[in-house]
């Protein structure tokens, strides 16, 4: 695992949103009310940079002649063909098996770090077997 810090917590609530580069992949950090995700840039359809989407609401499910409106501010709405996301679970709105890649997030010291798994050792490349 290596840890990564990619924001002040003051400038992330202040923002609610911030896009980073860390080890060469685009990560999607976000502010949702006291709690913070961090996404890949890449959305599972088609792989438009989703984290740079619009964030609004949703229409819940209702009744007949019924508009009911939730989720206000947690919802991530692809730039390129509009799939929506659940940001604090990933998941698509529409299909909850399809969901963002995420990565773990740890807060300290009014820091904020994203955790990312260690690189897979590639052929020939492991550490430590010469
Ligand atoms: S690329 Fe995101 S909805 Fe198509």
């Amino acid at each position: 695992m290596s840890r990564h810090r990619v924001a002040g917590l003051d400038e992330l609530a202040e923002a609610g949103r911030k896009v980073v580069t860390v080890r060469g992949l685009e990560i999607g950090v976000f502010w949702l009310d006291g709690e913070v995700r961090a996404w890949r840039n890449v959305c599972p359809h088609a792989a438009a940079p989703v984290c740079l989407g619009t964030i609004s609401g949703t229409a819940l499910p209702s009744g007949v002649y019924e508009y009911s409106y939730g989720l206000e501010r947690r919802v991530l709405r692809c730039p390129w063909h509009g799939w929506e996301f659940d940001l604090l679970t990933g998941a698509s709105l529409a299909d909850p098996g399809v969901r963002l890649k995420g990565y773990d997030v740890e807060i300290e010291g009014g820091d904020v770090f994203v955790v990312l798994p260690n690189r897979a050792a590639r052929p020939g490349h492991a550490s430590g077997t010469r």
